[in-house]
């Protein structure tokens, strides 16, 4: 068996962790496979997937249909970037259909919203062709109209919940299955080694009985930085309480994420800048979660699926998880999780104060995050759905 991953990004976002996921888990319970990625850039992503046997490519994107990101563009703005890509997205199309011709892929497993577009165009007729959808669709107007124009093609389309699921089957007019995403068990684990925040941020060391509550996104503008931040300026000043920003722009679309300046100042503005800090982009961000009391996810749109929550569960943290999408199926509220309306900065804030002021309840609330993490997000399950997506019968047991 020949699978072909597609990748829009060599960075490491979500999707792309996930991806290493499968290929971790297809490694260990199908050595025999041949497994290649197919990235249109260069990154990390492409290292850690050499690591795993992985044999990887760059195709580079055209740079005008690279950086076309949906965020904040107007229709007309969409369109014009579309049209500056048409030349050069015809030779590219020439050059990924050869390429993926050469590597005679059984199944192409495309794992974003451009690669469904491209995979669809350029997938050897005889091979399996499967949509992995980490985003909802229906609200992105060029992904939506593309993906609704080439969804005859695929074998089979995923979501990773069932949130997304139903968003993309209403735009792609056929089932989409739901394949919910797993976790290193081993690597996200409640002992183990534990990141020095306040170094890495170049903060002062925070006093001994400080409860440290942190935010771990990349820089998207939904991912709730600002709702985090009036949070923390809404909490007493007496209160021990110090907020880490971790993460970073890892992707290249428009304007869709914040910088560094951006967040710094916006901390600055609202009189917080002394009690968080801004740890960056960390590729392993397990000893980071460890170090953390309460993690906050605080997406202002429903959130697809929320992979740090699940990292964060697993890691046995308490785990404060903004109410929609995805994200609401992967949590128990109040028993292994605390959900909080989105953009609800002064509730945020209560949750956070209430927390802090409670180890004995961050304790039960993480025991149960690590229960529930090791029935849900084990990467036992993938294996069959794998088997699944790529139509073949699952493997005994
Ligand atoms: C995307 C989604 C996120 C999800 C990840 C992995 O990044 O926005 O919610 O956890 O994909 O599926």
């Amino acid at each position: 068996m020949r699978v072909l991953f597609l990748s829009a990004s060599g960075a490491l976002g979500g999707s792309e962790r996930v991806l290493l996921e499968m290929m971790a888990t297809l490694r260990r319970t199908a050595p025999g496979w041949r497994l290649g990625l197919l990235a249109v850039e260069p990154g990390p992503l492409l290292q850690e997937a050499s690591v795993l046997g992985v044999e990887t490519m760059v195709e580079p994107l055209p740079p005008a249909f690279a950086s076309l990101g949906e965020s904040g563009r107007t229709r007309a703005r969409l369109l014009a970037g579309l049209a500056m890509s048409t030349l050069p997205l015809a030779r590219y199309r020439r050059r990924l259909k050869a390429a993926l011709r050469d590597w005679r892929p059984d199944v192409v497993h495309s794992n974003a919203l451009k690669t469904h577009v491209l995979a669809a165009w350029s997938t050897p007729a005889h091979a399996r062709l499967v949509w992995h959808v980490h985003d909802y669709v229906s609200s992105r107007p060029l992904s939506r109209w593309l993906l609704r124009m080439h969804a005859g093609r695929p074998a089979t389309i995923a979501a990773n919940s069932q949130s997304v699921a139903a968003d993309v089957a209403q735009v792609c007019g056929r089932a989409v299955s739901t394949v919910y995403n797993t976790v290193d068990l081993d690597r996200f684990t409640p002992a183990g080694p534990v990141a020095d925040l306040d170094q890495l941020s170049g903060l002062p060391d925070a006093p001994r009985d400080t409860v440290r509550a942190g935010l771990v996104a990349t820089f998207a503008r939904w991912k709730g930085h600002e709702t985090f931040l009036d949070a923390l300026a809404a909490l007493p000043d007496t209160l021990p309480v110090r907020g880490y920003i971790v993460g970073g722009p890892v992707y290249q679309t428009g304007r869709s994420q914040y910088s560094l300046a951006e967040l710094r100042e916006a901390a600055t503005r609202r009189g917080v800048s002394g009690r968080v800090g801004f740890v960056g982009f960390l590729p392993d961000t397990a000893p980071a979660i460890r170090a953390l009391d309460v993690v906050v996810h605080a997406s202002t749109e429903p959130e697809p699926f929320g992979l740090v929550v699940a990292e964060a569960m697993a890691c046995g943290r308490a785990v404060i998880v903004s109410g929609a999408g995805g994200a609401l199926e992967i949590v128990r509220p109040g028993e292994d999780a605390i959900v909080c309306p989105p953009g609800d900065a002064a509730a945020l804030g209560r949750h956070i104060q209430d927390l802090a002021r409670d180890g004995a309840r961050r304790e039960a609330l993480g025991r149960a995050a690590r229960r529930h993490a090791r029935e849900r997000f084990s990467r036992d399950r993938l294996v069959g759905a794998l088997y699944e997506l790529y139509g073949l019968a699952r493997p005994a047991a």
